[in-house]
């Protein structure tokens, strides 16, 4: 897919800023009441993102020493923690999610209200939230005071406390351009599904070549969404082809070369879990995920407001249809049955190819992935 190969210059990461946790909003129904869940649980000793006052942390509520990011007693100077509106902020909410932050907002440097000014157009669901998310990596990549973000959406959930330390911690170890979590959890997912990093993960957001990648796939044409793919997927897509269950068929994003130099930078970890469409309680996650700061995908499939694409079964065969339609069509013309049958194979092509985009379009509710933007 001929990505530009820039490179960052050395002198200019080594100047940038720090860690920022992003809580975007989105259109997703309900989405401010969770967000307003989520909050309230920043403000317990269980779960808050630093140590908040004189109440002791819960021995359970601890990051494990041997996770190997536990936050250390000469903290990190503190994230910024940046919310993103999917339009523009309405006074009165901006008010509430200040009131709803309270006392955690002491555990960052700084607290920001930013906004994607999303048309009502590009607000749908749910691939208004991939709109806001690739606002947010090119806000996040010009801003200098930034390095990194954790995009945090208002479902993700902590389990742990001390959190911002931690991942403060962990953005310290290693070079890498997305960090965050497989598909997890007891319920069965296709293969395909499973190697994606779910959106709710650390970016890095200071390497142009990390850029200019997040930039191409905010471009890139839908292949199992309407409109806009989920953008955890559609990032994966650079790493492993997520859409190609049989092994036939793939179409990789990217060439071997490529991925060989940069999949490494694309990493599985558990700091982040998401635990997919089953609800289980904090002391389950805690035994499930012993080095886990958040859990995402708490909740059953059945809830009524999951994004749902198209299975890559049902576009493999739509495809294999069109081009064998094709096939049959172009022979008949070959066969010299001259303007007629040319007429009638660009008419079948056109209708196979209509067929296959109206499927993905209709979003048949075949499967229902586990993504950030759900
Ligand atoms: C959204 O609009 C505000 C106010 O006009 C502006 O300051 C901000 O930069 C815009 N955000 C983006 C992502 O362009
Ligand atoms: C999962 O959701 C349930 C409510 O449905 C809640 O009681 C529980 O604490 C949540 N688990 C975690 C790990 O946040």
């Amino acid at each position: 897919m001929g990505l530009p190969l820039l490179l960052a210059a050395p002198a200019l990461a080594a100047a940038r800023g720090g860690l920022a946790v992003v809580v975007p909003l989105t259109a997703a129904p309900r989405d401010l009441a969770r967000l307003r869940a989520t909050l309230g649980r920043w403000n317990t000793p269980d779960f808050a993102p630093c140590r908040l006052d004189d109440r002791a942390t819960p021995a359970a509520a601890h990051v494990r020493r041997d996770c190997g990011f536990a936050p250390e007693k000469r903290a990190h100077e503190p994230p910024a923690l940046i919310f993103y509106a999917n339009r523009r902020w309405h006074e009165h909410v901006r008010r509430d999610v200040g009131a709803w932050l309270g006392a955690a907002a002491a555990c960052f440097q700084r607290v920001e209200f930013r906004a994607a000014n999303l048309t009502a157009a590009e607000d749908g669901y749910p691939y208004g939230a991939s709109h806001v998310f690739y606002a947010v990596h090119a806000d996040m990549f010009a801003d200098r005071r930034v390095r990194h973000f954790f995009y945090t959406e208002p479902d993700n959930a902590p389990i742990r406390a001390r959190w911002a330390d931690a991942l403060q911690a962990l953005v310290q170890t290693e070079r890498f351009w997305v960090k965050g979590s497989a598909v997890r959890g007891p319920v069965k997912v296709d293969e395909w599904v499973i190697r994606h990093v779910n959106g709710n993960a650390l970016y890095d957001a200071h390497d142009a070549e990390f850029r200019a990648v997040v930039r191409e796939a905010s471009r890139a044409a839908p292949r199992m969404h309407a409109r806009l793919d989920p953008y955890d997927l559609a990032l994966a897509a650079y790493f492993h082809d997520p859409w190609c269950p049989t092994g036939r068929h793939c179409a990789p994003t990217t060439s071997v070369a490529w991925r060989r130099e940069r999949l490494h930078l694309y990493r599985f970890a558990e700091f982040a879990a998401n635990h997919h469409d089953a609800v289980l309680g904090v002391a389950a996650a805690r035994r499930a995920y012993p080095c886990a700061l958040f859990v995402h995908g708490n909740r059953t499939a059945v809830n009524a407001d999951r994004a749902r694409g198209v299975s890559p079964n049902a576009v493999i065969k739509a495809r294999e249809l069109a081009r064998k339609r094709a096939r049959v069509a172009r022979r008949a013309a070959r066969r010299g049955r001259g303007v007629v049958a040319g007429a009638v194979a660009s008419l079948l092509a056109v209708v196979a190819a209509r067929r296959l985009r109206g499927s993905r379009g209709r979003g048949r509710p075949l499967f229902v992935y586990s993504s950030g933007a759900g």
